[in-house]
């Protein structure tokens, strides 16, 4: 159902779709974003200063999405994509009361796929993602049958961002991980955070091809595009473009960027503005 707090939002549809994440995951979401809606235009924030987020407490993440949030809705986006399982698993909801434009997490969209289509489920996911609980409990609710089992994979991000997906030791690293799943012959394989689908090639070579393999990225973006036409403000215009924004090194992040997008994506750092909150 639409917000009614997002009505009037009509004049908007011109403007871009913010999408964050700690670093290059999110961009696993944008792309989809440019394949399934493509004459949307995008400001990506990448907060590769303080990458990882994946072992971060709840109160750190609400600081950095908020600190996120602000720049965001100051640079002027007609609604914002959380393109981090972390964020969303933790501090999506609070988030959502505070700013005054339409936020989307993927935790939901993740889980309600995967709980149409898999009965044994596993999830991989950042420490805090697994510990919140969030994907079981989501799961839970659209499919009470569904057994899950979530693992927290601290090492995931830190080879994903050093660009280290093609290192030997990474392989044996994804199968510490991966193969207690396998024991518990899991039919579905959730990627819980947005980084892991860089690590397709090396899932690829480890699980069975029986296995289904869940993006939630591809469902984000399907629901976003509901949320958009929703509430009015799909674009109608057919030139889109991206910006994107890093809080730490442009160089190290365009190299990561690239493979994935197919293009060196010009880059600026900024500096997020320091904004104390009331709790
Ligand atoms: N890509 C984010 C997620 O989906 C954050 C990962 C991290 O920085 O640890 O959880």
């Amino acid at each position: 159902m639409v917000n009614p707090a997002y009505r009037g939002l009509e004049r908007f549809d011109s403007l871009p779709i913010g999408v964050f994440d700690s670093g290059l995951g999110g961009l696993t979401v944008l792309r989809e974003l440019h394949r399934q809606l493509p004459y949307e235009s995008a400001v990506y924030f990448g907060d590769t200063a303080r990458v990882p987020y994946g072992d971060r407490s709840e109160a750190e993440l609400l600081q950095f999405v908020r600190e996120i949030m602000t720049w965001m809705t100051q640079s002027g986006v007609k609604m914002v994509l959380m393109a981090c399982n972390t964020s969303s698993a933790t501090v999506l909801e609070q988030i959502q009361a505070e700013f005054p434009v339409p936020v989307l997490g993927i935790v939901l969209p993740g889980a309600r796929a995967a709980a149409r289509q898999g009965q044994r489920i596993g999830v991989i996911a950042t420490p805090t993602t697994a510990a919140s609980n969030a994907y079981r409990q989501a799961i839970a609710e659209a499919n009470p049958a569904a057994l899950v089992w979530q693992v927290g994979c601290p090492e995931f991000v830190p080879l994903i961002e050093q660009n280290r997906v093609s290192d030997p030791q990474t392989v044996s690293v994804v199968r510490q991980y991966i193969g207690p799943l396998i024991a518990k012959k899991i039919d579905t394989l959730v990627y819980g955070c947005t980084h892991y689908p860089y690590l397709e090639p090396v899932l690829r070579q480890l699980l069975s091809p029986l296995i289904r393999k869940i993006d939630p990225a591809v469902h984000m973006v399907a629901a976003a595009a509901k949320e958009l036409d929703a509430l009015g403000i799909r674009s109608s215009t057919t030139m889109s473009t991206s910006r994107f924004y890093v809080s730490g090194n442009v160089r190290q992040f365009q190299q990561g960027a690239s493979g994935w997008l197919g293009y060196r994506p010009d880059t600026q750092q900024v500096v997020l503005p320091k904004t104390v909150f009331q709790t």
